[in-house]
């Protein structure tokens, strides 16, 4: 699906049918916008020094199981990314997005900017989110390497 056919998806205020269908029979929407950009900037460049970027980013399109994981339960220390350093933290996704969302988040991220990798399944957010439900930080990039 293209981005601007997600756009499309978005709920326009005062549009909701009297009777919502259930939600299970919604689309899965694109939050990229909404709540990641904020950070890692539309472009994807994210802000030296603050926000690392997803253009080009190993950690973004590599294993779908690694990108999950960060946006489920955060990141926090040092991590490298396209050789630069980050020290900072990215709080968990968990409880806010559901599987489908996250998973059209992150096939958009994964698909713009230059980035050609695979999408990701509600599927594999499910499983990956299963497996690691007891967590209660946030990830460690020593963690994800050894998830890579
Ligand atoms: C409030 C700011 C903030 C928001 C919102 C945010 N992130 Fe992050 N993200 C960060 C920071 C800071 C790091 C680096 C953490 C560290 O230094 O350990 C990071 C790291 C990452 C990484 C690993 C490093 C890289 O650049 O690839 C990925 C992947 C990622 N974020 C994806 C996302 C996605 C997808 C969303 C939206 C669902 C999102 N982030 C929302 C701040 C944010």
């Amino acid at each position: 699906m293209s981005a601007a056919a997600l756009a499309g998806v978005a709920v326009l205020p005062g549009t909701a049918p009297a009777a919502p269908a259930a939600a299970s029979a919604l689309p899965p929407v694109n939050q990229y916008a909404a709540v990641c950009a904020a950070c890692h900037q539309a472009s994807g460049l994210g802000i030296e020094g603050a926000f690392p970027p997803l253009a080009g980013s190993e950690w973004l399109t590599g294993r779908p199981e690694v990108p999950i994981a960060i946006v489920l339960h955060g990141l926090q220390g040092p991590i490298t990314v396209k050789g630069k350093e980050y020290n900072s933290a990215m709080m968990a996704w968990a409880s806010v997005l559901n599987d489908d969302d996250l998973a059209a988040t992150l096939t958009y991220a994964r698909s713009q900017w230059g980035n050609r990798a695979a999408p990701i399944t509600a599927a594999q957010v499910r499983a990956v989110r299963a497996r690691t439900a007891s967590r209660t930080t946030a990830w460690t990039a020593a963690e994800l390497k050894a998830m890579k």
